[in-house]
């Protein structure tokens, strides 16, 4: 069987996961590797014996012979490399957010429906093993009807400061809401309908990072679930996790609560400090990438591969994007807005 010949654009922090899942596939292989920083590209494409490297997207789209490519540059920075390998009739698996602006959504939608390509965003968090539990007993009924949910995804300060140059070009609302509000709509099974939001900003601009510290967001869904989302990114440096992520989701019948931060089933402690470390996003078994940060990436070759439909489609990603849109004009505008699909 011939193998999905992929291309990744952006070869940084998750750059490197892309190229370690097409590594490990075994009906997949990265043909090039593109990044506007050469020495990034170049290092990346040595790791895993990639042979052709450029620095220009459109270069690579159009002469490298891939069937596909992972678009995994800063958020902003999604939908003119999207559209232009559409147009090149690549495959496009998209790295969260599918896009910041009302336009650039759906242009992207325009150009893959157009250019008849396969289209899938890495909203991860439904691969999370937790969150499918609770979304398979929503499905069997478990729970009654979804009645109301909260959510709490935070980042330590660290992810701001150090580890994304393009902090405070992005917003915690695309870097992390983008998560926990598709999560959400899937729980749910709705679209958002409404959105109030209130924000309060000076920490990180006091470290020299100029964007929002915090969103707290209510949710009106359309089929009359009511939710609470949170999204910061000034948590401690010393949280024993990155991440402070909590959920609970309230039915008529039943409710489950979900904590993937701050859990007991693994603590490690060294002399300096006291960690829960990562057992569900990405980690190695026997030497080969685990994890539902590596299960989302493997799934959008293995749907190429087999054909059939992504567990998160094109509108799944673009209604995301859309109700974030409208978080943020409410948060400005200090008063309720309406999402406009
Ligand atoms: N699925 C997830 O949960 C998850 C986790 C982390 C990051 N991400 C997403 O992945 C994307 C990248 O994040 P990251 O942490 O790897 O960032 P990064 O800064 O480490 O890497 C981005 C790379 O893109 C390169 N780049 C920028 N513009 C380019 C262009 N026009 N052409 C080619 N290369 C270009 C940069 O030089 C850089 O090497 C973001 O959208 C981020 O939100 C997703």
């Amino acid at each position: 069987m011939e193998k999905i010949k992929m291309a990744i654009v952006g070869a940084g922090t998750w750059g490197l996961n892309h190229a370690r899942i097409y590594h490990d596939h075994p009906f997949a292989e990265t043909v090039a590797v593109c990044d506007t920083d050469t020495s990034k590209a170049n290092k990346l494409a040595a790791q895993f014996g990639v042979k052709q490297v450029y620095t220009d997207y459109r270069e690579m789209a159009a002469k490298s012979g891939c069937d596909a490519v992972a678009i995994v540059t800063p958020d902003y920075l999604h939908a003119d490399i999207a559209i232009a390998c559409a147009n090149e009739k690549k495959h496009v698996l998209i790295e969260k957010p599918l896009a910041t602006t009302y336009d650039d959504v759906h242009n992207i939608i325009d150009a893959v429906e157009k250019n008849n390509v396969r289209a899938m965003v890495d909203l991860h968090n439904r691969w999370n093993p937790p969150f499918n539990v609770a979304k398979q007993a929503i499905d069997n009924g478990d729970l009654g009807e979804p009645y109301s949910a909260y959510f709490r995804l935070n980042d330590i300060k660290w992810v701001a400061t150090d580890l994304l140059p393009w902090a405070s070009k992005s917003s915690i609302l695309w870097f992390l809401g983008s998560h926990s509000l598709d999560t959400l709509r899937w729980l749910t099974g709705s679209d958002v309908e409404s959105v109030y939001s209130v924000s309060r900003e000076g920490v990180l601009k006091s470290l020299g990072v100029d964007t929002v510290d915090m969103y707290l967001t209510t949710l009106e869904f359309k089929n009359g679930c009511i939710a609470q989302m949170e999204n910061g990114w000034i948590t401690p440096n010393g949280n024993t996790n990155v991440n402070d992520m909590k959920c609970s989701i309230l039915g008529t019948k039943g409710q489950i609560s979900i904590d993937t931060s701050s859990h007991n089933v693994i603590q490690k402690v060294t002399d300096e400090r006291a960690t829960t470390p990562d057992i569900l996003v990405n980690h190695y078994v026997d030497g080969a990438p685990k994890g539902f940060a590596y299960e989302s990436i493997r799934h959008f070759v293995d749907r190429l591969i087999d054909g059939r439909k992504f567990s998160v489609s094109l509108e799944d990603a673009a209604n995301t994007s859309l109700a974030i849109l409208a978080i943020f004009e409410s948060a400005k505008q200090r008063k309720p807005i309406e999402v406009k699909y």
